[in-house]
């Protein structure tokens, strides 16, 4: 079939390969070890769902205005500027159908053919193709994991070329976990300003950040919001993937291209989410502590476990929820285990019923990204089939 040359430029989102093979499996009855989807395993909090209830009771299940309804672009700034320290207006926020929506339709109002947009890796597996999917090109930066992970302005500002129209910053990272801190990233930030770039900081894991980091945005920053556009998603801090509302702070203009490419579009997000989204903006935050207190257990648990696995090192992550294990010592050698992690992921998930994505996923060859948005009996599981998996291999070598 012949299918346009954007729609070629991409492929099918890297992880929804493994869950769907871990799916396969699982509807087969083997027992999976599923450290494969980054979403909570928590439930979407009670009042947020009565909210939600109570508009289709109400029969709030009609179009509303293409932006998301006004109060739910008023709660959002308020919201961040409680939160984050930010200082936006119902008109410079736009509500999208998720945080990956949000991205996809700003990237397609500001990038083009020629342009180039600066990413650092490891990076989120969508962003080079929703780059690619606009005809740009993504300049891919390596961050080290003596930094855990962390980018770094001077990096950045060395990959800039007349072509460059953004940056991407992912702080807490999906999927290393990685920070950056205040001070750096107002070196980026600068960076973006000097050069006259965008600066898109996607916040998606902003409240899931452990000792001693705290929820940051650079749009606290002074005078930071002229080139800045902040992404911000209810899919995580609020245990709501499923619902699809994410949204985008930025100047007005802009705000209003995405507005048009979203009226030709998808339209509103839908109605009965946005007033779900009204009541997580608007109502207490008390169930988010609880939920970073139980990530915190489990990430003490996966991080010990892994680096008590010989031939394996594991940085402590920052934030989110995701361990971002250095495994590249069992690809060497006289006698590999695999020829890519690719290939180990495969394996691991074959041979030893545990599924978790291969590092190249994210532009980072020699690591395995295993999220802990899963129980403290399933990662014990899971570290229980990974130790006798690479206890075999080393004797086998
Ligand atoms: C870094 C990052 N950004 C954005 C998203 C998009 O989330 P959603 O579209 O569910 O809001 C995700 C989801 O995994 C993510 O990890």
């Amino acid at each position: 079939m012949e299918l346009t040359n954007r729609i070629n430029r991409i492929q099918v989102s890297p992880t929804a390969v493994v869950i769907s093979a871990a799916e396969q499996l699982k509807a087969k009855g083997v027992d999976i070890a599923d450290f494969g989807p980054g979403e909570p395993d928590f439930p979407t909090p009670a009042h947020i769902k009565k909210a939600a209830i109570q508009a289709i009771e109400e029969n709030r299940t009609k179009y509303t205005p293409t932006g998301g309804i006004m109060p739910l672009r008023e709660a959002i700034p308020a919201w961040h500027k409680r939160e984050l320290g930010s200082d936006y207006h119902a008109k410079e926020c736009v509500v999208n159908v998720g945080g990956k929506h949000s991205i996809f339709n700003t990237i397609s109002v500001l990038i083009q053919h020629g342009d180039e947009v600066v990413l650092p890796a490891p990076y989120w597996v969508s962003y080079p193709d929703i780059i690619k999917y606009a005809g740009g090109t993504p300049v891919i930066v390596p961050t080290r994991q003596e930094d855990g992970f962390s980018a770094k302005a001077a990096a950045i500002e060395r990959a800039i070329t007349p072509k460059t129209k953004m940056v991407i910053i992912n702080s807490p990272s999906n999927p290393t976990g990685g920070v950056v801190g205040g001070k750096e990233f107002d070196r980026i930030l600068a960076v973006c300003q000097k050069h006259n770039l965008w600066l898109m900081s996607d916040e998606c894991y902003s409240h899931f950040v452990y000792e001693p980091h705290k929820p940051f945005s650079i749009a606290s920053a002074k005078d930071a919001k002229n080139r800045l556009i902040i992404i911000g998603s209810m899919s995580k801090t609020f245990a709501m993937t499923g619902w699809r509302i994410g949204y985008t702070l930025a100047p007005e203009p802009l705000i209003q291209a995405i507005i048009k490419v979203q009226s030709q579009s998808t339209s509103n997000p839908t109605s009965i989410a946005q007033y779900a989204a009204l009541e997580a903006m608007r109502g207490s935050m008390e169930t988010v502590p609880p939920m970073l207190a139980e990530y915190a257990k489990r990430r003490k648990r996966i991080v010990e476990g892994l680096r008590a696995i010989p031939g394996i090192e594991c940085e402590w992550p920052g934030g989110a929820f995701y361990a971002f294990p250095n495994v590249s010592a069992h690809l060497q050698g006289a006698h590999p285990l695999a020829k890519s992690c690719t290939d180990l992921a495969k394996d691991l998930l074959e041979k030893a019923h545990v599924a978790l994505v291969p590092g190249e996923a994210f532009g980072a060859p020699g690591f395995l990204r295993l999220s802990y948005a899963t129980s403290i009996e399933r990662i014990e599981e899971g570290l229980r089939r990974l130790e006798k998996f690479f206890a075999r291999a080393e004797a086998a070598a």
